[in-house]
């Protein structure tokens, strides 16, 4: 394992002129735009990259870009890997690990995902603070990669209050308090979504959104003790009431209607770092 993420560290180096980033980004559903955003100077494709899993998501390109935003150096992973694809947990959070032994000293998470907040509007965005994992496992289990952090990772405070203070203040200059929320998401297998007893069960359960993915990141990230900023883009409603069958050209077009926000976002927290 830890051989696999060496070698997939030197071959990133070696086609980068040892390119050193600064901060690591995931573009999930409804951050793509970004990537366009990045002066990028490295694009290595994920199949060519010594053991990294390839992405089946038909809307998750498979590259990790390597430039500047706003100004800092970053690697951009323009795709990610769920649960729900198949790969083991060790896999989907491999592009993380890989990118802190790149030398990243941040990791900025994006997803799309059902608001289960009855306050939230479609196409806002949703700072996470706190997560619930109601993934079936995780990729800690197993023997512990003592190179690369503890066995027992304390999660106080998954989400960087540091992070999260630049977030709000980037949304204040933006203009775009009123469509940013702050809120806890919980992290499902998928890929079927949810029934409406589970919607209910997840807003009692005191989630403010849902989705399938960031928290394995997540928990790879504070093992690794990255701070991490991760933010939502509410795609569905999905509190009683607002409840309707799921298209997903529905959910593409709301993460489409976020995106300039999104973007605009994480360019601000980048710039700032
Ligand atoms: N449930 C789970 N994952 C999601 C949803 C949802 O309603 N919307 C976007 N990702």
């Amino acid at each position: 394992m830890l051989d696999h993420l060496h070698e997939a560290t030197a071959y990133i180096q070696s086609q980068s002129n040892s390119f050193l980033p600064q901060a690591g980004i995931i573009l999930g559903t409804g951050l793509g735009a970004l990537a366009k955003e990045v002066e990028v100077e490295y694009e290595i494709n994920y199949a060519d990259i010594p053991h990294f899993p390839l992405s089946t998501v038909e809307s998750h390109a498979g590259r990790l870009l390597l430039g500047r935003l706003g100004g800092k150096k970053v690697a951009v992973l323009q795709g990610r890997f769920h649960y729900y694809e198949g790969y083991t947990m060790q896999q989907v959070v491999m592009p993380v690990r890989v990118l802190k032994l790149l030398g990243i000293s941040q990791l900025l998470v994006s997803n799309a995902a059902g608001g289960l907040n009855p306050d939230f509007n479609l196409a806002d965005l949703m700072l996470i603070d706190d997560h619930i994992n109601l993934q079936p496992t995780n990729p800690l289990i197993g023997a512990n990669l003592d190179e690369l952090g503890p066995r027992f990772p304390d999660m106080f405070a998954p989400y960087d209050a540091d992070l999260l203070a630049r977030a709000e203040a980037a949304a204040q200059e933006l203009g775009q308090t009123a469509s940013t929320r702050r809120g806890v998401y919980v992290s499902v297998p998928g890929p079927m979504l949810e029934t409406p007893a589970e919607y209910r069960y997840l807003r009692t359960i005191g989630a403010d959104a849902v989705g399938m993915s960031t928290v394995p990141e997540v928990i790879a990230a504070r093992h690794l003790g990255l701070p991490v900023l991760a933010v939502s883009v509410i795609t569905d409603l999905c509190a009683p009431g607002h409840l309707k069958p799921v298209v997903l050209a529905d959910i593409f077009a709301a993460a489409g209607q976020a995106e300039p926000r999104l973007t605009a976002l994480i360019r601000a927290v980048v710039a700032g770092l």
